[in-house]
């Protein structure tokens, strides 16, 4: 399987590269960035340890050398300012991704090629490129809550002091402000999370408070995220490429679970070979129903003031 990463001289693009490398999975890893310099770069560095990871073609490229892509991941984007929310990168972003786009449809793409979105603000550019590109919906993810999720269940894991990969916390709804922490689901090896000792809602409430603030607190010390997203980005990939048809919280244009709809953002998706194959509306606290709710107007009141 090929994946090519449009900014994948940068930070998160190259991040990604490097957890799909060592997950040793896709067989075929093209880096591509305005920057061709860093793309090289980047690949070469990236290049040079597969002897010893994982047998794999890792290289830096053009649009048209990716035509035959499987999935083309897009993380190129401006970053947020520490105290700029991600709907305020819109407009810096649009103008930008709208360009890739039509520079992945001039090149050529495979009718059944993936597209995944990871530049923010993501629901909003995953919702675009459903539009610009005219791909089935299914066709088009865009990372979501994933990241928020794995952030969720690391802090909760590290102030709780238990082991981080025996607790699933999701967030669903936008990446985002307005995301909705999902505490009637989550759990410590299968048991209920808000009965561990420790876990209540004083708890509860700086813990998400602190997921929300995740990508800011990074922001502010090292310029943006780059680790996390990687292995977020690794798992909807390898979910794709393996057809695990898992459960994620990815972004993708809902149709009608907990009564929304034209909006792109996290609910409980399956991921397999084609995209999206379902998107499974289970049974949830009705805060949380309220919340998802909520953050759907957010997103829909963004998305109207969007100028292509
Ligand atoms: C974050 O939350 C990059 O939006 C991403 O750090």
């Amino acid at each position: 399987m090929k994946v090519s990463i449009i900014g994948g001289g940068g930070r998160v693009g190259s991040c990604a590269a490097f957890a799909l490398q060592c997950g040793g999975i896709v067989s075929e890893i093209q880096l591509i960035d305005a920057n061709q310099a860093m793309a090289e770069g980047e690949a070469l560095d990236l290049m040079h340890g597969s002897a010893f990871t994982a047998d794999q073609r890792i290289y830096a490229g053009g649009y048209e050398e990716a035509a035959d892509s499987d999935i083309f991941l897009i993380t190129a984007g401006l970053r947020r300012k520490p105290d700029e929310s991600r709907l305020d990168l819109i407009n810096r972003n649009v103008a930008l991704f709208v360009q890739i786009l039509e520079s992945i449809k001039k090149a050529g793409m495979r009718k059944d090629a993936i597209v995944f979105v990871v530049s923010n603000p993501v629901d909003i550019l995953t919702q675009l490129a459903g539009q610009q590109l005219g791909l089935p919906w299914q066709q088009v993810i865009g990372l979501g809550t994933m990241l928020d999720s794995t952030r969720f269940s690391s802090l909760i894991a590290e102030a709780l002091k238990v082991a981080p990969t025996q607790v699933k916390a999701l967030t669903l709804g936008e990446h985002g402000d307005s995301m909705v922490p999902i505490w009637s689901s989550a759990s410590i090896n299968g048991l209920p999370l808000t009965e561990y000792p420790g876990c209540g809602p004083g708890f509860q409430n700086q813990i998400f408070t602190r997921t929300r603030g995740s990508g800011a607190e990074v922001i502010k010390r090292k310029g943006g995220a780059g680790y996390a997203v990687g292995i977020a980005i690794r798992d909807v990939i390898h979910s794709i490429a393996l057809d695990q048809q898992r459960i994620l919280p990815v972004s993708s244009l809902v149709q009608g679970a907990y009564n929304v709809r034209d909006v792109c953002y996290s609910v409980p998706t399956v991921v397999g070979r084609t995209g999206v194959m379902d998107q499974v509306e289970m049974k949830l606290w009705p805060k949380e129903q309220t919340g998802l709710q909520q953050s759907a107007r957010a997103l829909k009141e963004t998305m109207a003031k969007v100028q292509l």
